[in-house]
């Protein structure tokens, strides 16, 4: 069985249903691990070892400002924030200004207290909204970034036009996001569908055709199947070596859910159907 060439893989369950997303209170039990308190100031960097919801955390996150070339002049819009690590790390790190928009209502609050307490409130703007359809200001932004996002959403070459209307002329963007390399065999579209809850998953050419067609232009793609596919394995033995230590913290369940997650993810890379791009262009 094997996955359309664009569009519908799958129809997921409800995206808060999706492991990773599950219990957002993981994040706030390692900061009481750590001694932080609920309500305490936060340097940023405290957060960054478990706020970044994509591959190569901050390592990634600074590739991007880099390329970017991102400065306290610049306006960032952020596809699918999630608790807001990327776009604290951006803003901390370089001064920017990110708009950062998120679909799901509990990890828009989550963000917003974390941003706050980080007293980044005036470089990060968190919206709570869908991307396909929240409105945007036109020509607002210098960058639009996204990371492990877009695979979650059903219209691309809406999304894809929606940014490149939000994008100043020569904006840049930065994209991760999966890929798929191979057809899905049916015990992967499963794993697709219920533990990375992907609605579009197609081949690079795909996604670049998709941006080509919204306007966006020099687009460069990077094939990053292999630094993921040995993250992944890195990710899951490193949980389960730490068993221990994460039921304590988390609990049974939330280690059980997250241990077949990483798993299944590990599984996808290693079976060679799913892939990893990093995506460069300009308006
Ligand atoms: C894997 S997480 C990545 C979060 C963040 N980019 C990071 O790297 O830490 C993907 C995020 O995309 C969000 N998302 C999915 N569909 C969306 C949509 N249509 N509009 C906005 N956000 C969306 C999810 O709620 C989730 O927080």
């Amino acid at each position: 069985m094997s996955a359309p060439a664009h569009g519908d893989v799958a129809r997921p369950n409800h995206l808060g249903s999706m492991p990773l997303y599950v219990d957002l209170r993981r994040i706030y039990n390692e900061l009481a691990e750590a001694g932080v308190g609920a309500g305490d100031a936060l340097p940023p960097e405290r957060l960054f070892p478990f706020d970044q919801i994509h591959y190569r955390g901050t390592d990634a996150v600074r590739t991007a400002a880099e390329t970017l070339r991102l400065s306290p002049s610049s306006r960032v819009l952020e596809i699918g924030a999630g608790l807001g690590g990327p776009a604290r790390f951006l803003a901390h790190t370089t001064g920017c200004h990110v708009t950062a928009v998120d679909v799901q209502e509990p990890m828009h609050a989550v963000a917003c207290d974390l941003t706050a307490r980080c007293g980044l409130a005036s470089r990060v703007t968190h919206v709570h909204g869908d991307a396909l359809t929240a409105a945007l200001p036109d020509a607002g932004f210098d960058a639009v970034v996204s990371w492990l996002a877009i695979h979650h959403m059903p219209d691309r070459p809406r999304l894809f036009s929606r940014i490149a209307r939000a994008l100043r002329p020569n904006g840049q963007v930065y994209i991760e996001d999966l890929c798929q390399r191979a057809p899905f065999s049916a015990a992967d579209l499963v794993d697709v569908r219920e533990m990375l809850h992907a609605t579009t998953l197609t081949g690079a050419e795909a996604f670049e055709r998709d941006l080509r067609a919204a306007g966006v232009k020099e687009v460069g793609l990077t094939d990053m199947t292999g630094d993921w596919a040995a993250f992944c394995a890195e990710r899951a033995a490193a949980w389960q070596a730490a068993r221990d230590r994460h039921v304590r913290v988390h609990g049974a369940e939330t280690y059980a859910r997250l241990e077949r997650f990483f798993l299944a993810v590990r599984r996808l890379f290693e079976g060679g159907s799913l892939g990893g791009l990093r995506i460069v262009a300009r308006l």
